[in-house]
């Protein structure tokens, strides 16, 4: 009886880590991919400001609160060279569309 009773113990076990796992799985995912989105703004926050709120009286855009669309379509003309070659357009030739996004979504929901 013994022997039936550790099985069935560790059968629950087996079924109690089954469950759990996946859950720290994914919040592991989800801390890797903040981890992953704060760094790309931090590219941005030298001129930005932190998370995209600018410095008061600097004369470079503040990006928090901007509507994704917004900082998608300047971000693509930057890299495109439809708007005039600043030093924007130079780091948007570093970006992909994906990363473009991702800081497009960022930044829209930072409060400004
Ligand atoms: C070296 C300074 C610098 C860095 C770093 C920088 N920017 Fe800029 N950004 C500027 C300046 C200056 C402007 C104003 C227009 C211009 O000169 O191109 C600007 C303009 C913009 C605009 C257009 C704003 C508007 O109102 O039209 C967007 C969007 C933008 N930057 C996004 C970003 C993102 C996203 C990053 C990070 C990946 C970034 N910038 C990094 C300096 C910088």
């Amino acid at each position: 009886m013994k022997p039936l009773r550790q099985i069935g113990s560790l059968v629950l076990l087996g079924w109690a880590l089954g469950s759990v796992a996946p859950a720290l799985a994914q919040s592991a995912q989800d801390n890797a991919r903040a981890l992953h989105v704060r760094q790309l703004a931090a590219n941005c926050a030298a001129c930005h400001g932190t998370d995209g709120r600018a410095v008061t009286g600097s004369p470079v855009a503040a990006l928090a609160g901007m509507p994704a669309g917004k900082t998608m379509e300047a971000l693509q003309d930057y890299k495109a060279g439809k708007r005039e070659p600043t030093v924007m357009h130079q780091i948007a030739k570093g970006l992909t569309d994906a990363q473009m996004k991702t800081l497009a979504d960022y930044f829209a929901a930072q409060k400004p």
